[in-house]
């Protein structure tokens, strides 16, 4: 039995992650979905985002299919989706960006650097730690190299080692790796790869970064191929997977039937893959091409048709295909 937790999340995670939960029911009847109710509406109404008992029951799920949090800017709030990677260990953040002419893959250190949690605000000072380590960097450049040498074998690594000794450390590690596997590299400060990303973008492959530069370049990079709601991602460790949108919660549109269900469902894809049904998500991808190319599509991307109409209409024709 295949168990999927399902994770709606807050604002446009209620609209998009249905349709990508029935992608998934119409090609895998036999999945057993179960919700888990974690973010900041669930904080609204309990004072609690995100229990241990909830984290407990994530890891019981063969995948889980997430949508978005809110996470507001305040002191004392501490990020769901932040703590369900680290409590779940889920390393590598894999953020696709594939579009005419190109297929970059943004491999993201998902577990530390300025996301370590250690930090502090005092009443003239705050600080974040930005913390670097051997095992965490090797892992993730590891995945990035299995992953090159899978795709075009290209490995770019990015980072600011001109300013940071933590990125001459991450970018030392990853070279070495790099020439121990023989994959042809190169290397780029993420600010020149950012621009550069943009404008040639067919130079590029798979991308290793450390956290928060794969969190930007990420968002950056979906301008390639229509906006950040047409971008997948997962986060994968050795124990569990998550998949989700790169995209948040939204609140400009929430509750409008705008959002673009394309990131959610190509999500809902790379989660199939990954549980042994690549053929599954390649038909995901062809009925959203399918559907774009009839000249449905959300207004993010120049249309005027509905998350539910599009994703209905993409509905259809996986069920046709079944
Ligand atoms: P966002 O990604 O939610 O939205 C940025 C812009 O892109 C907005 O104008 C939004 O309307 C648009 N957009 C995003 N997804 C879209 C879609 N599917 N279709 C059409 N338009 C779409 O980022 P934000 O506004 O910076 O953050 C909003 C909240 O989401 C914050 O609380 C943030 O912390 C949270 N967030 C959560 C996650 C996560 O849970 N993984 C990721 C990113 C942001
Ligand atoms: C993302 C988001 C998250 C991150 C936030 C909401 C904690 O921006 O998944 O890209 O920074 O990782
Ligand atoms: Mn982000």
């Amino acid at each position: 039995m295949t168990r999927i937790a399902v994770v709606e999340g807050d604002g446009i995670g209620h609209e998009v992650i249905p349709v990508a939960q029935k992608a998934l029911a119409v090609l895998h009847p036999e999945y057993e979905f179960f919700p888990v109710e974690v973010g900041y509406g669930r904080w609204e109404q309990t004072g609690c985002p995100c229990a241990d008992r909830d984290i407990a029951e994530l890891k019981t799920a063969d995948a889980v299919l997430f949508g978005a949090v809110t996470t507001p800017p305040m002191k004392d709030y501490q990020s769901v989706v932040l703590r369900i990677r680290k409590s779940l260990d889920l390393y590598a953040n894999l953020r696709p960006v594939k579009g005419d002419g190109f297929d970059i893959m943004i491999v993201r250190e998902n577990t530390e650097g300025l996301y370590s949690g250690i930090e502090e605000i005092g009443p003239d000072r705050a600080t974040t730690l930005r913390v670097v380590t051997r095992a965490g960097t090797e892992r993730i450049v590891r995945a990035a190299i299995r992953l090159a040498q899978q795709r075009q074998g290209k490995l770019t690594i990015g980072h600011k080692a001109n300013v940071l000794k933590s990125d001459v450390f991450f970018r030392d590690i990853c070279m070495a790796e790099a020439k121990k596997t023989g994959v042809s590299y190169n290397e780029k400060f993420i600010d020149a790869l950012g621009l550069d990303v943009l404008q040639h973008p067919q130079a590029y492959d798979v991308i290793v970064t450390t956290n928060i530069f794969g969190d930007i370049l990420s968002d950056v990079a979906s301008y390639l191929v229509g906006g950040l709601g047409l971008v997948p991602s997962a986060n994968i460790g050795d124990r569990y997977a998550l998949f989700e949108p790169v995209h948040g919660s939204a609140p400009d549109i929430a509750g409008k039937n705008w959002a673009n269900p394309i990131a959610a469902l190509r999500s809902a894809a790379m989660l199939i893959s990954h549980l042994g049904d690549p053929e599954g998500s390649v038909r995901i991808e062809s009925a959203i091409r399918r559907v774009l190319a009839s000249g449905t599509r959300t207004r993010d991307i120049g249309g005027s048709a509905g998350t539910r109409e599009f994703g209905d209409a993409v509905l259809r024709i996986l069920g046709k295909q079944g």
